[in-house]
């Protein structure tokens, strides 16, 4: 049993099927989209062990050959000499215009290789099989491809659609509490930027979500994807309101640039603590009402998620720098903000000083 979620993009349509045992089927699910009895599958090394052989027999029972490439993980992957590793590594296995490259893996994984299937012989098709929760609610679905820059998260990257996604809720299984949770901001994400209703969900369903109860995962996951699909297929290219899902992004694309991309923040935990930060922000500029940043400090800090910085030397007019130099940005600081619960706009030329006092107030100096 899955569910299956459409995104709506006239030509490069493409569905996103939400279930258990989605990797065993993955062959079957991708046979038709396939121009050759093959596939390039990208993955990485803690993935590769846990989850390759089912999507390899799946495909393998369709009568289709993998060609595996296993990258390292973690965040320092997302660099332009790993894509240019992984390109290599590609055409030495002489792919075609018709080949089809698969990820396997989180958001890594998706992102580098999405943005090498956008480049590949000037353009290749791609399967998302994302295998965290970030991934599965977020990263996998949308067609935003990228990697990382010294001076910033995601600056390369391209807009490139995949023909399918499989968000198999079986690899959830193996996936440790701290990403988990760190995924689970970007659930509760969607409810805090246009959805009161299923923000209220998350606050009552949290629990068994994280504990691993199916039905609660399912709805998450199903309920998120239906979210960004509405979005993306309203405005692919972020010409407008696709940007309401960069709540919390320009905080927390600043700390984790500003951190190194290292394991002292995930990328879930820093958009978890930009959220607490945007509508405390939203307050101070007296858009918002207090109690409802309190209420979204309180689930943060109830689903595990951190509502502070960690450790380190955090230089306030570094952070600005980098909010300033963030994709949104047209000049001056951008930010997602919210009228409360539910109600977030996108807030160009927001004034400096606000957010160094919050800034300052988080112990950045
Ligand atoms: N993760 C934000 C987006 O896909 O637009």
């Amino acid at each position: 049993m899955s569910i299956t979620v459409g995104v709506d993009l006239g030509a490069r349509s493409y569905d996103i099927h939400v279930g258990r045992g989605l990797l065993e089927r993955g062959g079957a699910l991708a046979a038709p989209l396939l121009g050759e009895k093959r596939v390039f599958l990208v993955t990485d090394e803690v993935v590769a062990p846990l989850h390759a052989a089912r999507l390899e027999a799946g495909f393998a029972a369709a009568g289709i050959a993998v060609n595996r490439i296993v990258l390292p993980a973690g965040e320092q992957t997302k660099t332009w000499s790993e894509l240019g590793r992984l390109l290599d590594r590609l055409l030495d296995l002489r792919p075609e215009r018709r080949s089809v490259l698969v990820a396997l893996g989180g958001g890594v994984v998706g992102d580098i290789t999405g943005l090498a299937a956008s480049l590949l012989l000037r353009g290749v098709d791609f399967i998302q099989a994302p295998t965290t929760l970030l991934a599965q609610v977020d990263s996998a679905v949308g067609g935003k491809t990228a990697v990382d820059a010294p001076q910033g998260k995601n600056l390369i990257g391209s807009f490139h659609q995949p023909r399918l996604v499989l968000c198999d809720l079986d690899a959830l299984a193996t996936l440790p509490h701290r990403e988990l949770a760190a995924g689970y901001a970007e659930v509760v994400k969607y409810g805090l930027l246009g959805d009161a209703a299923f923000f209220e969900w998350c606050e009552a369903h949290a629990a068994a979500l994280l504990a691993g109860d199916d039905g609660a995962r399912a709805h998450a996951v199903a309920e998120s994807c239906r979210a960004k699909a509405r979005i993306v297929g309203a405005d692919e290219r972020e010409a407008g309101q696709r940007a309401l899902l960069n709540l919390g992004h320009t905080f927390a694309h600043a700390f984790e640039t500003a951190a190194g991309y290292g394991d002292a923040l995930l990328h879930g935990e820093a958009v978890g603590f930009g959220m607490c930060l945007a509508f405390d922000l939203s307050v101070e500029l007296g858009l918002c009402p207090p109690e409802d940043a309190a209420r979204v400090r309180r689930h943060v800090a109830a689903v595990g998620l951190p509502t502070g910085l960690p450790q380190g030397e955090w230089r306030i007019d570094r952070l600005l720098a980098l909010m300033a130099q963030d994709k949104k940005a047209r000049g001056g600081l951008t930010f997602i903000l919210a009228r409360g619960i539910g109600d977030a706009f996108v807030a160009h030329d927001v004034p400096a000083e606000p957010v160094r006092r919050l800034l300052a107030a988080i112990g950045a100096s």
